[in-house]
């Protein structure tokens, strides 16, 4: 099934207790692409990155990796198949050395052992100088930019095929936002897929190939980001935005 796309979301269900935080959402995501997900705060978009990725069980739906169903795996098996996630809010160990932080993120493959591991890190810190100059560094001692950088190269160490960000911008400077947008449209020319998860919607769209909306708990459009974007009940309706005067 080669023309299977890389990763398939089908009809994925994820509740806490009671609570239905995501229903029905189908996504797609093709080798080589880069694919957006944007919605409003609390429209579900880390739950559907939690069901998708194996963080939380899916209470119902199914996700093919690589055309191999791998709904009910959990998330570091998935890592070593080449599903990697940057979660949301970084969760690096902030005690640990900014080192220690990028050796934990090559666990799937045994740490730094081998030679290829290596050279993943050093395209990892070619990638982010700051990071090289800070190794022996607390990782918590960093400031927010620097952390979301370790926290992208820490994802990078997995080797994935598929590299999974969740809120990229979070509580990071307009300036430094673009300047990880500009990292990852580099990452993706070089053959990294990625899907990411924002709620800036204008920083993704800009840089995707493919977006889908989530607004409560649905995915309720999709289509090439250009489309997206262009369209008055997105910004309107599902992002709240008033079109400027
Ligand atoms: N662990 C949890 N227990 C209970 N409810 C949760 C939990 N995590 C999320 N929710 C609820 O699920 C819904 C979707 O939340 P989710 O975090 O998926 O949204 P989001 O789109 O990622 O929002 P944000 O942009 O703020 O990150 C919200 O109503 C939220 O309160
Ligand atoms: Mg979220």
């Amino acid at each position: 099934m080669s023309h299977a796309p890389l990763l398939a979301v089908e009809d994925l269900e994820v509740r806490y207790g009671a609570a239905t935080a995501l229903r029905g959402a189908s996504l797609a995501v093709r080798r080589g692409q880069l694919v957006a997900v944007i919605g409003n705060n609390g429209a579900g978009k880390t739950s559907l990155m939690r069901g998708l990725t194996g963080l939380v069980r899916p209470s119902a739906g199914r996700v093919l990796f690589k055309g191999e169903e791998v709904t009910r795996l959990p998330a570091h098996a998935k890592v070593a198949r080449g599903l990697a996630m940057v979660p949301e809010g970084r969760l690096i160990f902030p005690d640990q050395s900014v080192e220690d932080n990028l050796i934990l993120g090559a666990y799937a493959h045994g740490g730094l052992r081998t030679p290829r591991a290596k050279e993943t890190l050093e395209r990892a810190l070619a990638l982010f100088p700051r990071l090289r100059e800070r190794l022996r560094q607390p990782a918590g001692s960093m400031s927010g930019g620097e952390q979301q950088m370790l926290a992208i190269a820490r994802g990078l160490m997995a080797e994935p095929d598929l590299l999974v960000i969740d809120e990229l911008s979070l509580g990071l400077a307009p300036r430094v936002v673009e300047q990880l947008i500009g990292v990852l449209r580099d990452l993706n020319r070089q053959g990294l897929t990625i899907l990411l998860v924002e709620q800036l919607a204008s920083y993704a769209l800009a840089i995707a190939d493919h977006a889908y909306v989530v607004a409560q708990g649905r995915v309720v459009r999709d289509g090439p980001s250009g489309q997206i974007a262009r369209d008055p009940e997105v910004m309107e309706t599902f992002l709240g935005k008033k079109k400027a005067a």
